[in-house]
């Protein structure tokens, strides 16, 4: 993070100070008991943030839709950073989402100079394949590139003008200076992330983007352009129940009851609220007080627990007045395994972490290498036991190789016991990473010349 607490997603530094990310954003806390069927990543705390994740979880154990968004920068290979999301990804999945991956090619060809051409070659050959491999299932997944889906970058003009550069300059740290690259870029991520809940995307759900805290700005900026973008907003009444209140805008003005000169038309004011009225009263709330000169509707009975549906409604009955009803997105936060250096994991560093296609012997070699939390003699070791916390060998058991929590605990216990040695813990290390490694590689060459069925028509 620089000096004014901003968090770069550009940056080859990374973020690590959790706690001190999850207070200045206002990130809540994930609870892995309140999930169903919580995934490695969510046991372990390593996802560890989120914003209104509840929101899915309410639609995974009624059944209602919900879709879970991610993208890719096709530039360089993919390694293990990569494959946290796609856990994630697959984790929705199973609890019933269906999956958008935007291809990010507009990206990287501003702010990477990749072209088109290779950037689609990467994709495919380095990222979806990897996706397939590690279990995303085709029949819901639909992967598209951001230079031709229109309707995205269409989105990154429209909401455009629900922002300006003193937002960027407050959530990315932008200046004159800045590339006009690193302006479009975060436009079309708006774009990408809220598309699906278009109409010709999948309709008006909720949609979950896990993501590295390193894209919290991209998020924090979608959520306050959405929200924006709202004609209706609901809010917590202090008296109890949640009020509806109007919110006017350049493009829906007369829909909503005012005049070009600005006063409101009460006749019409009066119809739109009516009808408004009438569709809250269909929720099943029979003591709604709506105020329209003021453009208010209150709803002294609806708890919070009823605000998604009224929501729900709210922009459903907007999309049919002609707005675009967008919900903000949901996101989750997880925690970056270190490198195997110390630095931040980067293709570009190819020590400093495990590529989906490394062979056995150039894993086994940077795991010997990595930094061990193990004491300088055996005899030391034997006594004061090693340090799990420094020790990459444990963490990529924690993060990747070893889903048995029983089993990881033991190697923690033995480990900081001094019953284990460095040099053990790492050969357990490449031993799982071995067995990972192979069935991923045997799974890519299954789904090799099957790369097409994820790929959305506008793809092909
Ligand atoms: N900017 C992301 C990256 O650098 C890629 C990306 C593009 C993305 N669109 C997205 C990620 C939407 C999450 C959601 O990796």
């Amino acid at each position: 993070m620089d000096k004014a607490g901003r968090i770069d997603p550009w940056s080859s530094e990374q973020s690590t100070d959790y706690d001190r990310i999850v207070s200045q954003f206002g990130l809540s806390s994930v609870n892995p008991d309140s999930l169903p069927n919580p995934g490695m990543l969510h046991r372990r705390g390593i996802v560890f943030g989120h914003r209104d994740l509840d929101v899915v979880v309410d639609c995974m154990s009624v059944g209602d839709p919900f879709g879970v968004l991610t993208g890719l920068m096709p530039s360089g290979r993919m390694h293990l950073g990569h494959s946290m999301v796609i856990d994630q990804v697959r984790w929705f999945q199973e609890q019933g989402a269906d999956v958008t991956v935007a291809v990010a090619d507009l990206e990287a060809l501003a702010t990477r100079g990749t072209s088109l051409a290779e950037g689609r070659e990467t994709a495919l050959r380095e990222y979806v394949l990897n996706y397939a491999a590690l279990g995303l299932d085709p029949d819901n997944t639909s992967v598209y590139f951001q230079s031709s889906r229109p309707a995205v970058q269409r989105l990154a003009f429209t909401l455009g003008q629900r922002t300006n550069l003193s937002e960027f300059e407050a959530i990315y740290g932008f200046n004159g200076e800045t590339n006009l690259a690193h302006v479009q870029a975060p436009l079309v991520q708006v774009g990408d992330i809220v598309h699906p809940q278009m109409d010709e995307y999948g309709g008006l759900r909720p949609i979950v983007v896990p993501v590295g805290v390193d894209q919290d700005p991209h998020l924090r900026l979608t959520r306050d352009i959405t929200q924006k973008s709202n004609w209706f907003n609901v809010k917590q009444r202090k008296s109890g129940g949640l009020t509806v209140a109007l919110s006017i805008q350049d493009g829906n003005r007369s829909d909503l009851g005012v005049t070009d000169s600005g006063k409101v038309d009460m006749v019409s004011r009066k119809s739109m609220m009516a009808n408004l009225e009438s569709s809250i009263i269909d929720l099943g709330f029979s003591d709604v007080k709506s105020n329209p000169k003021h453009g208010t509707i209150e709803i002294p009975a609806a708890t919070s627990a009823d605000k998604f549906r009224i929501r729900m409604k709210l922009l459903s009955k907007e999309r049919k007045m002609g707005g675009m009803g967008l919900l903000p997105p949901c996101s989750t936060y997880h925690r970056f395994a270190v490198g195997m250096t110390g630095d931040k994991m980067s293709s570009s560093k190819p020590e400093s972490t495990i590529f989906m296609d490394d062979d056995v012997g150039v894993m086994t070699k940077k795991v010997k290498r990595a930094i061990s939390g193990g004491q300088p003699t055996v005899e030391e070791h034997r006594r004061h036991g090693g340090d799990v916390s420094k020790d990459v060998a444990f963490q990529y058991l924690q993060f990747f190789f070893e889903d048995d929590d029983k089993a990881l605990h033991e190697i923690q216990a033995e480990y900081e016991s001094g019953r284990l040695l460095a040099g053990e813990i790492k050969q357990l290390c490449i031993d799982s990473a071995t067995a990972w490694l192979s069935e991923l590689s045997e799974k890519r060459a299954q789904w090799e010349d099957r790369v097409d069925e994820f790929l959305a028509p506008d793809a092909i």
